[in-house]
């Protein structure tokens, strides 16, 4: 499989995957004309914060299933479009969250003791450091905007620089701002107007695009310094300027510009502009928030074995997926495996068309993050039937679009297993069961079928048969299977009351054909066959 890389991420990364046997081509500041020529090769794409990941470049990469986000913020991908076509955008939120918090805090330093005015005044032999005196940190007041990951490390840093932290974020609660020793500011205005420091710490999204503007700044005390370590235009930057000009900000530290330069580009080529880069009070880093070894490191190896474990269909936590938090996976992973196959089984056995899947947790399971579980069920439900990539990413969507419900319930009723996993399906008509459990926490069984009990350690291939309780059928599936040199792994009967129905199931090493499949539906007693795939 081939992976290609736009933007540079550490070399380990990339020797993981090599070794990992993918095919990598690294195109650091690709042309988009080329990229879009270019992607339909690739099956995933690993980017960081310039390459523009939307819907022109999606429908260009038929073969993508994997869109790694080398970073944090995922502003510069279409995730929505993503999902709908079934491609996993994964990402590492945390990889680079102390170093982004320092250059934060770095440049508010800057911006407080003229750092880079006066060494570049230093390299001009002008030591004249009376033009230079600056501000303590001490004391003073910081603004938070955005008391997540980077926020509360930056709030925690600036208390201990013995500055007074308060934070404005809707979206969080009290007891976190508690936790980080931060005061909660109910409104953007108090923050504002209360701040010697402000620094911003949110997504782009509709609503913090511009949220500092010419009316905010008017708010904020006169001399107050400003840091964006965020995204490029959260401050309207021709306020920004403005506001510098006048004196009434003493100075802004911005990270990242909007829109972003060419990062690649060598200054004799760059034609990128922007009027903040010609004011003495603002100091520019080319996005450099996440520019240390440390967080190189910690980004490209995780991005790339997120991405190798993604492309090879393994379950990853993804952007686009019900969130898992980290050690979760490896113990949910028997379960996910059990709904798959259970939800694979119903249009191997059956053909009425199903309205709704219910998925019933018991036992232990109630506790676990279901969500994933109930999907992996519905993936593996839709995949006999639809003839398009079929993911945990989009199974909701195909599902919905095809009118079938996902309801997941718990249920505190439980036989003698310690966790069960049952998935019904509602036809117009009726409704249908197979349940599975897990055995010392990776042994899968499927313990009812239909409604019939059974303690059947799921194979590859089984041939499922109904047939009438009566003697000689065991020997008649024997005999027709021994003649056509099909060999009989394990089996397993089970019948509700004697002389009635009864359901074989036949593990065999391998894909029946469909001409003993039809002798078998033909063998007096049998009423129906079927051969499932698990
Ligand atoms: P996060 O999701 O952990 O935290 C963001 C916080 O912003 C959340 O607590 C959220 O509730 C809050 N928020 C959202 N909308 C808000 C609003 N309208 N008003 C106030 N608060 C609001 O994110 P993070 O990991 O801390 O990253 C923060 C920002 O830093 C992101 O934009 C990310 O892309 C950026 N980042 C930049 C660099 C860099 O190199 N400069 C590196 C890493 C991350
Ligand atoms: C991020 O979102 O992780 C940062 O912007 C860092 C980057 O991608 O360069």
């Amino acid at each position: 499989m081939r992976i290609l890389i736009t933007e540079r991420i550490a070399e380990e990364g990339i020797d993981y995957l090599k070794s990992n046997g993918f095919e990598v081509d690294a195109k650091y500041g690709i042309a988009r004309d080329e990229l879009l020529e270019i992607i339909v090769n690739y099956d995933a794409i690993i980017v960081r914060s310039v390459t523009k990941v939307n819907r022109e470049l999606l429908d260009k990469g038929p073969q993508l299933k994997v869109v790694g986000r080398a970073g944090n913020g995922i502003d510069n991908i279409d995730v929505p479009f993503c999902t709908q076509k079934g491609i996993l955008v994964v990402n590492t939120p945390e990889s680079n969250t102390m170093a982004a918090a320092e250059l934060a805090i770095g440049l508010a330093y800057c911006l407080f003791r003229n750092i880079p005015k006066v060494h570049t005044a230093a390299r001009n032999r002008d030591f004249r450091r009376n033009r230079f005196i600056g501000n303590e940190l001490d004391g003073k007041v910081v603004g938070i905007i955005g008391l997540g990951r980077i926020g509360s490390i930056v709030a925690r840093k600036l208390i201990g620089a013995n500055m007074k932290a308060i934070a404005y974020d809707p979206y969080i609660t009290d007891e976190k701002f508690t936790r980080n020793g931060v005061e909660k500011c109910e409104t953007l205005e108090e923050l504002l107007e209360r701040s010697d420091l402000i620094t911003i710490h949110t997504p782009k999204t509709a609503e913090t695009y511009g949220m500092i503007g010419e009316k905010e700044l008017e708010k904020c005390k006169k001399g107050v310094r400003l840091v964006n370590a965020a995204r490029g235009g959260l401050f309207n930057e021709k306020a920004l300027c403005e506001a510098v000009k006048s004196g009434h900000v003493a100075g802004a530290g911005i990270d990242v510009l909007d829109p972003e330069p060419g990062y690649d580009t060598p200054p004799e080529k760059q034609t990128f502009s922007n009027p903040l880069l010609e004011l003495d009070n603002v100091v520019i880093t080319p996005h450099l928030g996440a520019s240390t070894m440390e967080a190189n490191f910690n980004v490209g190896t995780a991005i790339t074995k997120l991405v190798a474990e993604a492309l090879k269909g393994e379950m990853v936590s993804a952007v686009n997926m019900p969130p898992l938090k980290g050690g979760d996976l490896t113990q949910l992973k028997p379960y996910i495996d059990l709904a798959e196959m259970l939800g694979k089984i119903y249009y191997q056995a059956e053909k009425e068309r199903v309205e709704k899947l219910e998925i019933v947790f018991s036992g232990d399971l109630v506790e676990k993050e279901t969500r994933v579980i109930s999907l992996s069920a519905l993936k593996g439900f839709l995949e006999p039937i639809i003839e398009e990539k079929v993911n945990y990413v989009n199974a909701e969507l195909i599902a919905e679009r095809m009118g079938i419900e996902l309801v997941e319930s718990r249920s505190s009723h439980l036989d003698k297993y310690t966790n069960l996993l049952t998935v019904k399906f509602f036809t117009k008509t009726r409704e249908l069961s197979i349940s599975g459990t897990v055995f010392a926490k990776q042994e899968l069984r499927i313990v009812d079928f239909f409604g019939y009990k059974l303690d059947f350690e799921p194979s590859p291939f089984v041939i499922a048969i109904q047939n009438i309780d009566k003697p000689g059928i065991i020997g008649k599936i024997g005999t027709l299977l021994g003649s056509n040199d099909i060999n009989i792994a394990a089996m397993q009967w089970s019948r509700n009351r004697r002389g009635e129905k009864a359901v074989s199931f036949v593990s065999v090493d391998g894909e029946v054909g469909d001409d003993i499949l039809a002798r078998l539906r033909e063998t007096e007693g049998f009423l129906r066959v079927s051969m499932l795939k698990l």
